[in-house]
């Protein structure tokens, strides 16, 4: 098969919903082989369904429990002959409420989903990647969010988590260059998604002035840069934060 991920074997969490289930439709389109991964294990075999190519697979994953993903990755190692090389992290929450009534659970969950589900996949990822002998050429995207740069109403645990999987970008990056692993962060804008779906309608409509391309994006908007991060068309971008957000401001 062609395809800019040609031959490659792509890891993605949140493949269930929204922005990861495009990039696992983008990335198998381009050639890969996708494990889809979600809490959610029912969608995340609706996803694989949908997918270009064969011999995809979906797991029940939990992105805050070290258990849960070394098990993922024991199956994938039981199903493929190498562990994946690409990682996608997508798999997000929000806990949305003004500052002063947010509670320290919905704050620490969005935290604990948000940064450090991506610090663990991510770690979990890159080891097995280097026991194969299989790093050189890996490349890791996490999904940040411009809310992370700029701030947004009712979300300041959410921004937070967001700022920080920026910084986790840029120092992993330091620490993985060693080993051939680019590591990036995509920072989508408004995205119709099921994530925004529950966003009062007069916050849409404050959202959608704010974008200058006067529209949400869409999921695949997202998965096109996810995947040319993913592809080795990006091999001088490493701890990158791209904006992709039809000029969000
Ligand atoms: N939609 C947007 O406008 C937007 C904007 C900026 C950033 N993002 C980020 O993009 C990513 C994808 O967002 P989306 O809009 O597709 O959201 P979504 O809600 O449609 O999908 C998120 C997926 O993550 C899964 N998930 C949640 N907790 C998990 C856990 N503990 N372990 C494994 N999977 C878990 C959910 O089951 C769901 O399938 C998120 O990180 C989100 O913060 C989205």
């Amino acid at each position: 098969m062609s395809g800019i991920v040609a031959g490659k074997l792509a890891f993605v969490t949140g493949a269930g919903s929204g922005i990861g289930r495009a990039v696992c439709q983008k990335l198998a389109k381009e050639g890969a082989t996708v494990v889809a991964a979600d809490l959610n294990a029912k969608r995340a075999s609706e996803t694989v369904a949908l997918l270009e190519g064969s011999d995809h697979l979906s797991l029940a994953v939990d992105v805050v429990s070290p258990n849960s993903i070394n098990e993922a990755f024991v199956s994938v190692l039981q199903h493929y002959p190498k562990p994946p090389t690409l990682v996608v992290n997508s798999a997000g929450i929000t806990r949305d409420n003004y500052f002063l009534k947010l509670s320290e659970t919905d704050y620490d969950q969005v935290l604990d989903v948000n940064l450090k589900g991506t610090f663990l996949v991510t770690q979990i990822a890159v080891k097995a990647m280097i026991n194969a002998e299989v790093s050189n050429g890996g490349s890791v995207v996490n999904l940040a969010s411009i809310v992370g740069k700029l701030g947004n109403l009712g979300q300041s645990n959410y921004c937070a988590s967001k700022a920080g999987v920026e910084g986790f970008t840029r120092g992993a990056c330091i620490d993985l260059a060693k080993f051939g692993v680019r590591i990036n962060a995509v920072l989508p804008g408004f995205i119709r998604t099921q994530m925004t779906d529950i966003v009062p309608e007069h916050i849409k409509t404050i959202l959608i002035a704010k974008t200058a391309a006067g529209r949400m994006g869409t999921p695949d908007e997202i998965a096109e840069v996810v995947a040319f991060l993913c592809s080795n068309k990006s091999s001088f971008v490493n701890g990158a934060s791209i904006d992709v957000t039809g000029g969000f401001f």
